[in-house]
């Protein structure tokens, strides 16, 4: 019999754990995740979210440990993707009276889009409200947030904030609250989260942030991970900090290497920065997995990326990373493009070309290096990168 968890009096999760998930469409998720759902008593019997679809029959379970599913008079869709609007058509079948709230117009569009006419829709907009009972539920709409019909609801009487997406961490654990686990491998996952799912959309998250500063809450439920109830200014700098796009005077160097040559270039070009005192780590793409590199950019000012030339281009591993970085837009960076190459240095300078791409701030040119490295060759690198960073980091 799956349980229900009471967050506070008369307000219960009643999600779905994942275990076993190792792959949010292309994300690492080495610790599962949660799809968090919200079950409200009160007058109006009402839910916050639902599931991915696998998951409804847990979640169907959890409601039924408190109440007759039959007796939801409204579901609260905060955010239309499959991982949290899966398990309504199952509800719907169950109680179909049941009234969907949704932003209005993405989210009415979306579900449709999605499920078809059949569902019971109401669409609201930031700063309407639904009441409950003794509580009223505001809605606030936070644009791409993760996608255009984001929302989040806020529970004035019990002070929640169901946050969807936003504060969430891809992250299982037989625990609902952080306090009761290890904040700091909570926060690893709230970051890697935040880089991989919603860098793009640092003004949206900056405008959410002041927008909801007007409401005051002391727990926040989002739809993946842990409850936050004692740690909540914690994340909520975290938030300020990561949506600011203000890097952090660090350096991630990443690479990968047929015969250790541009490998090679990787080392000392981390040793010029450790030099000048800022702090920097070394990736190499043959064994870090581009999700957690990702986690690392989100921190990071300069990205030094290398590429030895193959076959008259870079690497795959640097393509891809270079695609899936470049998607997720970070901005003001300093990019420090290098590599070796045989005959022709093709390699080096399409990651260049890519690091443009970025809207990087670059070097004039990519720092290579032909056939084996020598210590000759690694000197001059060395002073290059020292005399190029010099102009920024004099300037941090
Ligand atoms: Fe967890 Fe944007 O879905």
């Amino acid at each position: 019999m799956l349980k229900a968890v009471e967050i506070k009096p008369d307000v219960f999760w009643v999600g779905g754990i994942d275990w076993n998930e190792r792959n949010f469409h292309g994300y690492t998720t080495e610790r599962g995740s949660t799809y968090n759902a919200y079950l409200i008593l009160d007058e109006q019997i009402t839910l916050i979210d639902t599931c991915k679809r696998p998951f409804t029959g847990e979640l169907i379970d959890r409601i039924s440990d408190i109440v007759d599913p039959a007796s939801i008079a409204y579901v609260v869709s905060n955010h239309v993707e499959m991982d949290h609007s899966g398990g309504l058509p199952a509800l719907a079948a169950i109680v179909p009276d049941a009234t969907i709230v949704t932003g209005e117009p993405k989210g009415v569009r979306g579900l449709r889009a999605h499920y078809g006419d059949g569902l019971n829709l109401m669409g609201v907009k930031t700063g309407d409200t639904l009441n409950i009972g003794k509580r009223t539920l505001t809605f606030v709409q936070t644009p791409m947030v993760h996608w255009p019909d984001s929302m989040v609801t806020y529970d004035e009487y019990d002070k929640i904030l169901f946050s969807n997406d936003s504060f969430g961490q891809h992250y299982a654990s037989s625990k609902r609250f952080d306090d009761e686990v290890g904040l700091p491998e909570v926060l690893v996952q709230a970051q890697k989260h935040y880089a991989n799912i919603v860098m793009p959309y640092g003004k949206n998250v900056e405008a959410a942030l002041k927008t909801l500063a007007a409401y005051h809450f002391d727990m926040i439920a989002p739809a993946h991970g842990i409850i936050w109830r004692t740690h909540v200014p914690e994340i909520l700098d975290c938030y300020r900090q990561w949506s600011s796009g203000e890097p952090e005077e660090y350096v991630l160097v990443v690479y990968d290497s047929m015969w250790h040559t541009t490998e090679a270039m990787a080392v000392e070009i981390t040793e010029a920065f450790m030099e000048m005192g800022i702090p920097a780590r070394l990736l190499d793409l043959k064994v870090n997995h581009i999700s957690d590199i990702m986690a690392e950019v989100l921190c990071a000012r300069y990205i030094a990326v290398g590429s030895p030339t193959l076959n008259k281009t870079m690497m795959p591993t640097v393509a891809a990373f270079l695609c899936y970085m470049r998607g997720l837009a970070p901005a003001g960076r300093v990019g420090i493009p290098f590599g070796s190459y045989g005959w022709a240095p093709m390699g080096p300078n399409e990651v260049y070309q890519q690091l443009e791409s970025c809207k990087f701030t670059l070097p004039e040119a990519p720092f290579t290096h032909q056939w084996v490295e020598d210590e000759e060759g690694l000197t001059r690198l060395h002073d290059e990168v020292i005399q190029f960073v010099s102009l920024f980091h004099a300037k941090a």
